[in-house]
């Protein structure tokens, strides 16, 4: 397994280049097995979960070809079982649950299993298919979902943590071949839903709402091939500002969206950073004083769960007490152990972080145990005193185009040992 060395002590200055969004090109890919027709997906990240999906689409029978961040998939003749030594490698292989039932009217895939940030239920997903006539059973491990047609339905996919992303996408590809009008209330409104929608809208789909917490959709007959590009990934945008919080100079991410990170901009602004953009591009400064804040994760446009951790790690080295509140995953808190062994102050109650602000960190052996937590402590380490080794950086793969070289390329010390 390979781990990282980060050499701590030095300041980051200039920009990087953000990639495709990872959680938009996982569904997106998905939804190409929806049509028989070619279609052609650009800025697509080069990660392992995308990998992963490429490589279920491939079994399900796809044809799939890749040449620097574009795809190109012609799903002619697929199978509607996803082999489970693959789909228990992500847990985003759930959403190849819908475009399967929307086309085949049939799926079996694995069960997702639990992960670090928590106990992670699929029933809002199963209760959608549900309402849209599918039968479903879980035996062997295994989700299976039969429909001898699907019928339109009025389907509130609000849970108790909030609305959910995935699901939400899950039932509008399910629906979007299915007779009739859907009404999906409750609907996750991030921009990946958005992306998402656009390009079944491309594909010939009839959707409107998508990006309000109503999503309408009325059934086609069936979709075409379509082409498509992913937005920007707003969290490792959002990352690579808090490194240049923690230990930039001037720090600028380039080919990025800054509507989509407004709470994070507001969140860096509230602790006393100078923020600038353009159309594309965001600049974060350390001008100004520090101030401590109190943030509480929530559904888009709120503070999201996947920067919680990078926060955390920010929060731990500025003057003063910080409290930040998890409602999404209230147990996705694997950061703050290792962020203690670095000499973080942190108290940890239930799903809130205390965090007091200590005046330096300690590079320390540590342990990556997700993606986002991971990518909290290569920000930590930054501006530590000494070395910081991490282990299990695969997690780190799964959503970071080479975080090692881009943070290099801003004047990071990082290294990265094969075994
Ligand atoms: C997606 C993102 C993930 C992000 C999360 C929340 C992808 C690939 N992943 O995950 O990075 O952290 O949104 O912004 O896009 N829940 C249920 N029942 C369900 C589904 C979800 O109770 O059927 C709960 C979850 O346990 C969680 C909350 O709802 O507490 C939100 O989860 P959800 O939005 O579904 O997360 P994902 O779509 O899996």
């Amino acid at each position: 397994m390979d781990k990282i060395l980060v050499h701590g002590g030095v300041r980051l200055e200039g920009a990087v280049r953000i990639g495709g969004s990872k959680n938009s090109a996982l569904p997106i890919l998905a939804a190409t097995l929806l049509t028989k027709g070619k279609c052609v997906i650009d800025r697509v990240p080069d990660l392992s979960d995308i990998h992963y999906m490429l490589t279920i689409l491939g079994r399900l029978g796809c044809e799939v070809e890749r040449a620097s961040g574009v795809v190109q998939i012609r799903a002619e003749k697929i199978l509607t079982e996803a082999p489970y030594e693959i789909v228990r490698k992500m847990r985003a292989s759930v959403c190849v649950l819908g475009p399967l039932l929307g086309r085949e009217k049939a799926a079996k895939v694995s069960l997702p299993g639990g992960c670090v940030i928590g106990d992670r239920p699929i029933d809002l997903h199963l209760k959608g298919f549900e309402a849209l006539g599918a039968t479903v059973m879980v035996k062997g491990g295994d989700i299976l979902l039969e429909a001898k047609k699907l019928q339109g339905a009025r389907i509130n996919l609000r849970g108790r943590h909030g609305p959910t992303v995935l699901g939400t996408g899950n039932i509008m590809m399910a629906s979007v071949l299915a007779e009739g009008t859907t009404d999906i209330e409750g609907a996750a409104e991030e921009p990946e839903v958005i992306d998402l929608a656009n390009f079944l809208i491309a594909m010939g789909a009839k959707i409107s709402g998508a990006g309000t917490q109503h999503i309408q959709i009325e059934g086609v007959p069936e979709l075409h091939g379509a082409n498509h590009t992913v937005i920007p990934d707003r969290i490792e945008a959002g990352t690579f500002l808090v490194a240049g919080a923690i230990a930039g100079n001037r720090v600028t991410v380039t080919r990025t969206e800054p509507k989509h990170l407004g709470a994070v901009i507001t969140a860096l602004k509230n602790a006393g950073f100078e923020l600038s953009h353009t159309s594309d591009s965001v600049t974060i400064s350390p001008n100004g004083s520090r101030r401590p804040l109190h943030i509480e994760t929530l559904p888009y446009p709120g503070f999201p769960t996947d920067m919680q951790a990078q926060f955390c790690a920010m929060l731990a080295t500025m003057d003063g007490t910080s409290v930040v509140t998890e409602t999404v995953f209230p147990q996705r808190f694997m950061h703050v152990s290792e962020l203690k062994r670095m000499g973080a102050s942190i108290d940890l109650n239930n799903h809130r972080a205390t965090i007091h602000g200590v005046e330096r960190l300690s590079g320390a052996p540590v342990m990556a145990s997700d993606l986002r937590a991971s990518a909290a402590l290569v920000l930590a380490a930054l501006p530590a005193d000494g070395i910081t080794e991490i282990n299990r950086v695969y997690h780190i793969d799964r959503g970071y185009e080479a975080i090692d070289e881009k943070l290099n390329a801003l004047g990071a010390h990082i290294e990265r040992v094969k075994s």
